[in-house]
């Protein structure tokens, strides 16, 4: 209708069409080089820019209302959060509740699950005065956007999207209709509010790729609201520079493996759980990440509580030996979490404050999302102006 090409894929081009293939490797590994370079160098002019400009910037990001948040989640992304938001970028955190149910049945222990992240964030400094907290379920304009989104992109792109791919290797269930457009639905998430950065992983990559396709698209298909300007922006990628903790059994931090230390344990399970973490025989402390990663993960772990190095760290444990090694780690968790877990507690019992915090936030997501679904309307000549 708008006359202009419209940037669709060539299904039946080779080269393009992996759909049938039926390998799933980790997202991390496809994610092609290139273009991971290309992300990095913009999101690194991005973080230059933001500490000029912070008020030019919209963040949105979210997670997964499945389990309850850990140290790698505190280092990964949630102080970072907290970092944009002091900085001044209007800052929007997803509960992202209906993607519980991309990769597994039913969505468990919900509400429980939704309200011990809310707990976490503000825990951890999350300012409900200058952050959006909202989850998906209660904005129906925002998941109405994926009407028009899913015209928009095809089976092929969904089916090599890789991190579906890996999600759906790990999830060792059928496709769902769900699992193959939840891509879709993200876009959905970061459209919605008209963000424009996105701190996510390098797994989320492909996720931000597709939401810029659809962005685009809509522009190309469908047209815009007003004449000189697209409705949606094309979204950058905020990638972390921080280091990824491992468990403590030296393996990928998840809560499957039992190897996890949580935003909210106490100390004693803290203690615990350090106590069993995998080392190696040799008493003498080194930071070795390539030869020692499990004793080099515990340095790091130090480190990133206490601004020392993890090399200042090994020169000072010397030859304490493992145990003296986890006896450091343990003060230095315990200490850095003990002013969070006391916010913790006083949030928890004050449940009719969180149930407040996020009624407020979805009020103001839901204000932002009519208005886009508005104007989405409007570019799709579908405001029939009924009055
Ligand atoms: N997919 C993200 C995860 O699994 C959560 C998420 C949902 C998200 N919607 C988003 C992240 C939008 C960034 C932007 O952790």
């Amino acid at each position: 209708m708008s006359g202009r090409a419209t940037t669709w894929p060539s299904e039946g081009d080779p080269v393009t069409d992996v759909s049938t293939s039926s390998e799933t490797t980790s997202a991390e590994a496809e994610v092609e080089s290139s273009s991971y370079d290309a992300a990095q160098r913009r999101s690194r002019q991005i973080e230059a820019d933001l500490a000029r400009d912070a008020g030019r910037y919209r963040m949105l990001t979210g997670d997964r209302p499945t389990g309850r948040l850990h140290i790698g989640h505190y280092f990964g992304s949630l102080a970072n959060r907290v970092r944009l938001q002091d900085l001044g970028v209007d800052s929007w955190i997803l509960v992202a509740d209906y993607q519980v149910i991309t990769d597994r049945e039913g969505v468990g222990p919900i509400r429980e699950r939704v309200l011990s992240l809310l707990v976490d964030y503000l825990a951890v400094g999350i300012d409900p005065a200058r952050s959006t907290i909202f989850t998906h379920s209660a904005v129906p304009a925002l998941n109405q956007l994926m009407l028009p989104f899913l015209s928009l992109v095809t089976d092929s792109e969904l089916r090599r999207n890789p991190t579906v791919k890996s999600e759906l290797a790990a999830s060792q269930r059928p496709m769902s209709g769900l699992m193959l457009t939840y891509p879709v639905h993200q876009a959905a998430d970061i459209l919605f509010c008209k963000a424009n950065v996105v701190p996510v992983g390098k797994d989320q990559l492909p996720h931000l790729e597709q939401t810029r396709v659809v962005a685009r698209r809509f522009d190309e298909v469908y047209g815009r609201a007003r004449a000189e300007e697209s409705v949606f922006p094309q979204p950058d990628a905020l990638l972390s520079e921080a280091p990824n903790i491992l468990g403590t059994d030296g393996q990928k931090m998840s809560k499957s493996r039992g190897n996890t230390i949580e935003i909210g344990m106490t100390a004693d399970a803290t203690a615990k759980i350090i106590k069993r973490a995998v080392t190696d025989s040799d008493r003498n402390i080194t930071y070795d990440p390539a030869g020692r990663p499990e004793v080099a993960n515990l340095l790091l772990l130090a480190s990133l509580c206490t601004g020392r190095t993890p090399q200042e760290w090994a020169d000072e444990i010397g030859d304490g030996g493992a145990g003296r090694l986890k006896a450091v780690v343990t003060e230095a968790v315990n200490s850095t979490f003990a002013p969070i877990r006391a916010r913790r507690a006083e949030l928890e019992a004050d449940q009719g404050h969180l149930l407040e915090v996020l009624a407020a936030g979805n009020a103001r997501a839901n204000e932002v999302a009519d208005a886009t679904l508005d104007e989405v309307r409007r570019a799709m000549g579908m405001a029939y102006d009924l009055g």
